[in-house]
């Protein structure tokens, strides 16, 4: 199993390429699913994930080709990939996929809507807490689906087709509002979804779903509205800036210090961590290019942060975040309230020499001046690069175990930082 090994204490200098979004380029890619024409997405990183879910659309009878480039040399670049669902060949996500990568559960809702019937197996649990698909349900019941659970699996059908309704969310989901923004889509007549999530992913979805003949309006407000339509054609798509990837590396350059072209992310899709990353200290100025980050020998200012759903601070940087309080000049409270268990990264911080105590939902954070390189395990995506970022501060040498979780997410993350003047390299076993 791969490792990364990190020796602390050098600087960021230079330009890191964002990549583009994993949590944007799977929707889109289960959004193939809509119709027998060709959706040729542009910017897709190459990332475990999007392998994995390539695999799983494969299975329902999906072909995928990339452009220009050959596969070996295309992980090197942005990626355009064609996936062309001519015919669906198995309406059965099987659990064997599905329990890998819990995104693979949103195939019920085109393959539902195009088909009309669907039967994928319930996720289960994650190392980040349960997360149920109680909204998917009854979501989908609201748009006149008959669901029924058997044997671990979802049985969704809707043999006369689904009919546009107005569905409240009782709570804020990324996933279900994706999974009903493109079901309502093939449905007959309107649909308005209420308290519906307003991530730039699912502005990102709507969009390319409008480009396939969809009539979708309101998408990054609360209030979503979905005038059904009788089919989808193919569209050209492009993935947005990863989001995440961003305040990820900015986050590092805050930590380690240096200036930092993040090249290509935009600044609108994560205003609320930019400014909490600029209370730390760190200088963050919007450019044409990008965003730079910049950090002089001042130290890390403690700030407390909230997980909210987007705009508010994303609980997929929390564990990042926690990493660069682990040296801030104080103490900061980091409160989780999207995830029930989504501090794993607390003990491994601690191995590093963080001073970290947990209050229910609350991390109270007191920043050490030094933290001391250590060999530490991946626990999940967020939090094994939480681990990289302090490794980056810390003194002698990190050796982060478990690496297949960074590359479910991380596109080429010991190149974009050595390539800054970090010590990161890989250690293949
Ligand atoms: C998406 O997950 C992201 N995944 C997650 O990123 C991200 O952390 C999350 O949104 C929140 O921003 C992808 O986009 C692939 P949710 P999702 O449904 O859609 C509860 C990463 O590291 N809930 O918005 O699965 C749920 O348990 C990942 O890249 C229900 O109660 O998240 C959670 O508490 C991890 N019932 C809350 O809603 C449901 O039916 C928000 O989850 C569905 C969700």
């Amino acid at each position: 199993m791969d490792r990364i090994r990190i020796v602390g204490g050098n600087e960021l200098n230079g330009t890191i390429p964002i990549s583009g979004a994993k949590n944007a380029a799977l929707p889109l890619m289960i959004a193939s699913l809509l119709t027998n024409e060709t959706l040729s997405l542009e910017n897709v990183p190459h990332l475990a994930d999007v392998e994995q879910l390539t695999r799983i659309l494969g299975n329902h009878g999906v072909d995928y080709s990339v452009n220009g480039r050959r596969e070996e040399q295309a992980s090197i670049y942005a990626r355009t990939v064609n996936f062309t669902a001519g015919n669906i060949v198995d309406t059965t996500a099987p659990y064997e996929l599905v329990s890998k990568m819990r995104a693979s559960f949103w195939v019920i809702g085109p393959l539902l809507a195009r088909m009309g019937e669907a039967r994928v197996s319930l996720p289960g649990g994650c190392a980040i807490g349960t997360r149920p698909v109680d909204l998917f349900i009854d979501g989908l019941k609201a748009l006149g689906a008959e669901i029924e659970i058997e044997q671990g699996y979802v049985l969704a059908r809707a043999p006369k087709g689904l009919v546009g309704n107005r569905y409240v969310f009782p709570k804020v989901s990324v996933g279900a509002t994706h999974v009903l923004m493109m079901a309502a889509s093939l449905a007959k007549g309107e649909t308005v979804l209420e308290n519906a999530a307003r991530e730039p992913e699912v502005v990102n979805l709507a969009d390319c779903l409008n480009a396939m003949g969809a009539k979708i309006s309101g998408a990054g407000t609360p209030r979503i509205v979905i005038e059904g339509v009788a089919s989808l054609s193919g569209a050209t798509h492009r993935v947005i800036p990863d989001r995440i990837e961003t305040g990820t590396y900015a986050m590092a350059v805050a930590m380690a210090g240096g200036d930092v072209l993040l090249e290509g992310a935009r600044p609108d899709l994560l205003e609320t961590a930019l400014e909490v990353i600029s209370r730390t200290g760190a200088e963050i100025t919007p450019v044409n290019s990008g965003i730079r980050v910049r950090r002089n020998g001042s130290g890390i200012l403690p700030v407390d942060v909230v997980t909210e759903p987007f705009p508010g601070f994303p609980t997929d940087l929390q564990a990042q975040f926690m990493g660069l309080m682990t040296m801030a000049k104080g103490q900061s409270k980091i409160t989780e309230t999207i995830f029930e268990n989504r501090f794993m990264h607390v003990q491994e911080l601690a191995r590093l020499g963080a001073r970290i105590t947990l209050s229910g939902q609350t991390a109270i954070v007191d920043g050490v001046s030094q933290l001391k390189g250590a060999p530490v395990m991946a626990t999940d995506l967020r939090a094994s690069v939480s681990l990289v970022i302090a490794g980056l501060a810390a003194e002698g040498e990190t050796i982060v175990n478990r690496v297949y979780h960074l590359d479910r997410g991380f596109e080429r993350l010991e190149e974009k930082l050595s390539g800054c003047g970090a010590t990161v390299e890989r250690l293949s076993s």
